[in-house]
């Protein structure tokens, strides 16, 4: 049970002075009663809730998946740069929400966005062994040693030592496809570099077995249905 000025700010309809003021204008009914009061408690799971005769989809969290377009950052709020935050439509926006890791400015693709903090640790933790998988451009043919070096874990100048990566060839000979289950500061641009190589062009295409949507066009948002949630993180 929670206090219905609480829920309805928490669900989008506007901050809680907003949302007291469209409760006082009498527009929102629980289980069919106008509410009168601010601080009625309801249990949003189970009474009905309709603002304006329309009933409320409570979701405690929401889970975005965004084709992040280069030259945005992943962060909730920058001084100087557009965030992803920043690119989400009205509809998907809510307080509290954060890219659950982060791809660098210069690079594409999947990312989801959330404001449950325990689904982000779940997903980024590199014990739990989700992996995330990435396109990669080089400017070098990739080679076999490449292969051997990323499977055998990849060691950086520093002494940083990165788990076993999958790499998989593609029929172009300067891309292939890279699978990481940690999240290290320009991970996959770092071990390309290890072995002589840059990347021109980097796209993160799935995190577990759930695949970026390819009908998102770079910059575009949409929920997640339930079961792509559990395709993170089932191992
Ligand atoms: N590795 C990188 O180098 N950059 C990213 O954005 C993600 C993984």
């Amino acid at each position: 049970m929670d206090r219905i000025d609480k829920i309805l700010a928490s669900q989008n309809y506007g901050s809680r002075k907003q949302v007291s003021q469209i409760i006082k204008s009498g527009v929102v009914e629980v289980n069919g009663e106008v509410c009168k009061s601010i601080s009625q408690k309801v249990n949003p799971d189970t009474d009905v809730i309709t603002v304006d005769g329309r009933k409320i989809e409570y979701r405690q969290h929401l889970y975005i998946m965004m084709n992040k377009p280069s030259g945005v950052v992943s962060a909730s709020s920058d001084k100087r740069d557009k965030t992803v935050i920043d690119l989400l439509p009205e509809n998907l926006r809510r307080k509290g929400l954060f890219p659950a890791g982060r791809l660098d400015k210069d690079t594409e693709g999947l990312l989801i966005i959330t404001d449950d903090g325990e689904f982000a640790h779940q997903m980024l933790s590199p014990a739990k062994k989700v992996y995330k998988k990435y396109f990669a451009r080089l400017d070098k043919p990739v080679t076999e040693e490449m292969k051997e070096k990323f499977e055998k874990g990849i060691v950086f100048s520093d002494g940083t030592r990165c788990k076993t990566a999958f790499f998989e060839e593609t029929d172009d000979s300067m891309c292939a496809f890279v699978s990481i289950c940690e999240g290290k500061f320009h991970q996959v641009k770092k071990m390309f570099l290890v072995c002589g190589a840059n990347v021109v062009y980097l796209k993160r295409i799935a995190i577990g077995k759930l695949q970026l949507d390819q009908n998102l066009a770079p910059g575009e948002a949409r929920e997640l249905e339930n079961c792509e949630k559990h395709l993170i993180l089932f191992v």
